[in-house]
């Protein structure tokens, strides 16, 4: 079926009473992901990975993102790096699996070895036996080529492209919404990290954190206590969406023990809590105690894996003392996140029905989707004409 993606695109960019959701085919045509891989994704900051993979200075992390092999590197100075993770020399891949480096990364094939900053160090035999240098060899011009990369709330933000503006310039307004949270984050291991893999296309778990439409059938639990009508949208067409809640409840563990807060929260937040999709593919949740922040990795058209970390406000809540508090807080989360599952899998089978027209929002509860959507319409139409 060949259809003009172009004038579906206008009626999503409508205003959110006249418009219609994305098509179908966003969801489940391999050209479209594709196209939507390098306007939406590589073109953009997107996130990849977390700083507490690499905690260790030397500790060295191999990751696939949409087929790219990356290496999240922790410096001598302790800057997270990211290099493609592909030797200079024949191409080999460089570090297969997770670990501490101490001295240089060396390739496996010809040990062409390289600095934790990506200089080419060493090249045994390059010009003959016993010979380590040749000069057509120059090693200044042969590192490891490094991509344009951003830590904040300790996801490591990518821009594959290397064309997009600076991560505070192109985020500013969400880095200002959120000042108050720019301190230091604790990660406790295992008992901070969740991993899902759904069977949807990513965009679906964008759309579904940015609403709190579903809260009252989903997570009736949830709901018992931050009701509906407790939670306000978030909207800033562009860059972000969401949504936000009045009525944070506060964890509590034997005698009333909670886990501290971070320092110098305003009274909005004793009670607060935010919940935003960063565009592209980051989700992220503060409260006055601890934060969430989720990287969604596309692995196919249907498929998605969510990266879920916890991050704590004081490094004792990261603590021996709070272990169970912790296992508690982690469980807690788990069981939202789980509840989501069917229904973002639900809508990915939903878009195989072929009389499916994209959805009508509702103006009032749909319309952090809605900006969502506009942000794709709007980054796909500007890169021109899309014929399928
Ligand atoms: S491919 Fe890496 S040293 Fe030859
Ligand atoms: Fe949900």
């Amino acid at each position: 079926m060949k259809q003009s993606s172009t004038s579906e695109l206008s009626e999503v960019l409508k205003s959110v009473n006249e418009a219609t959701g994305l098509s179908n085919k966003h969801y489940t045509n391999q050209k479209i992901f594709n196209l939507e891989k390098e306007h939406l994704l590589f073109n953009k900051w997107c996130g990849v990975g977390f700083g507490k993979d690499v905690p260790e200075i030397g500790d060295v992390a191999p990751l696939t993102f949409l087929d790219l092999p990356l290496l999240l590197v922790r410096d001598e100075k302790r800057k997270v790096r990211i290099f493609q993770n592909t030797c200079r020399h024949r191409g080999m891949i460089l570090i297969e699996k997770k670990c501490n480096i101490r001295g240089t990364i060396r390739c496996p094939y010809h040990s062409w070895c390289y600095e934790l900053n990506g200089e080419l160090r060493a090249t045994p035999h390059v010009g003959g036996p016993g010979k380590n240098i040749h000069k057509s060899i120059k090693r200044s011009q042969l590192g490891l080529y490094e991509f344009k990369s951003h830590l904040w709330h300790d996801v490591v933000f990518l821009n594959i492209s290397g064309e997009a503006p600076s991560f505070n310039k192109v985020h500013a307004k969400l880095i200002d919404r959120w000042i108050e949270f720019n301190q230091p984050l604790n990660h406790s291991g295992v008992d901070s990290s969740i991993e899902l893999e759904v069977n949807c296309n990513w965009k679906l778990a964008v759309e579904n954190f940015c609403e709190s439409y579903h809260l009252p059938w989903v997570h009736p639990g949830l709901n018992s206590y931050s009701k509906l009508e407790d939670h306000y949208h978030i909207e800033e067409k562009g860059h972000f969406s969401g949504q936000g809640s009045h009525f944070y409840n506060q964890l509590k563990g034997k005698n009333n023990m909670t886990f501290k807060d971070f320092e110098n929260l305003s009274e909005k937040w004793k009670t607060g809590a935010e919940y935003i999709s960063l565009f592209p593919n980051v989700l992220l949740g503060v409260h006055r105690d601890h934060t969430i922040a989720i990287v969604l990795q596309p692995l196919s058209t249907d498929k998605t894996l969510e990266r879920i970390e916890i991050h704590y406000a004081s490094s004792n809540s990261a603590s021996n003392k709070y272990k169970s508090m912790r296992k508690k807080n982690r469980t807690l989360w788990n069981d939202v996140f789980k509840e989501d599952i069917f229904v973002v899998e639900g809508m990915q089978k939903g878009r195989q029905g072929i009389f499916f027209d994209g959805g009508k929002f509702s103006p009032i509860m749909d319309s952090p989707t809605h900006i969502f959507h506009h942000w794709v319409a709007s980054n796909l139409k500007k890169n021109g004409e899309m014929e399928i």
